[in-house]
């Protein structure tokens, strides 16, 4: 592709590598000039009444935020291309955190579809206002200011920090309240 047209080419890939860091490195050494990250697919149910296939398009949500965040924010420093965000950009801040870890790029598609072409309109005003109220004079200043090659605490985006994060969770449930294993209730 590369080698067939003289405009800049971006790479929109899924999330699904065994190592998306080493095949990011590897489109970008084959002429990418950017990488969107992630696409994402479509994701059927199960019709538990008339046992088929439900094909209905869900839009995302911001929780599907984090996993492009966390690859930008790794991949920011370590590779030459534009970075784009997408999947789970939603909000002012979804926008801001994407420009934070490095993100050249914000996208948004099911906020959009959501709430109609204005939406654009209004998360831009809104990023303008905190960018104004944090003292932030433009995008380029923001931009890969929290990537994982500036955040005091880099382990935060490693996978290492799993182990941490389990032990260290509390589960909202009330534990004290459940009934001990082998509970016979009369
Ligand atoms: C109705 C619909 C059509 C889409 N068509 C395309 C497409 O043609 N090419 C593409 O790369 N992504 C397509 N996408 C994926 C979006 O560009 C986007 O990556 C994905 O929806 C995740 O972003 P979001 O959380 O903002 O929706 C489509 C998404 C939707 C909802």
């Amino acid at each position: 592709m590369r080698a067939e047209i003289s405009i800049p080419l971006a790479v929109k890939i899924g999330p699904f590598f065994s190592s998306v860091g080493d095949m990011a490195q590897r489109l970008v050494a084959a002429g990418a000039d950017g990488l969107v990250l992630f696409n994402r697919f479509m994701q059927p149910d199960i019709d538990l009444e008339h046992l088929s296939i439900d094909p209905t398009l869900t839009l995302s949500t911001s929780t599907e935020l984090s996993l492009p965040l966390r690859w930008i924010g790794i991949l920011r420093d370590r590779i030459r291309a534009s970075l784009a965000a997408t999947t789970g950009v939603h909000t002012c801040e979804d926008a801001l955190k994407a420009v934070l870890v490095g993100a050249d790029v914000v996208m948004m598609a099911s906020a959009l579809l959501h709430e109609g072409p204005e939406h654009v309109g209004v998360v831009l005003r809104e990023m303008e206002a905190w960018m104004a109220e944090h003292g932030y004079e433009s995008v380029e200043q923001m931009k890969g200011s929290m990537s994982l090659a500036n955040v005091p605490n880099p382990v935060a985006f490693a996978r290492a920090n799993y182990a941490k994060l389990v032990t260290s969770f509390v589960s909202p449930y009330d534990w004290r309240m459940a009934e001990p294993p082998g509970t016979i209730r009369a």
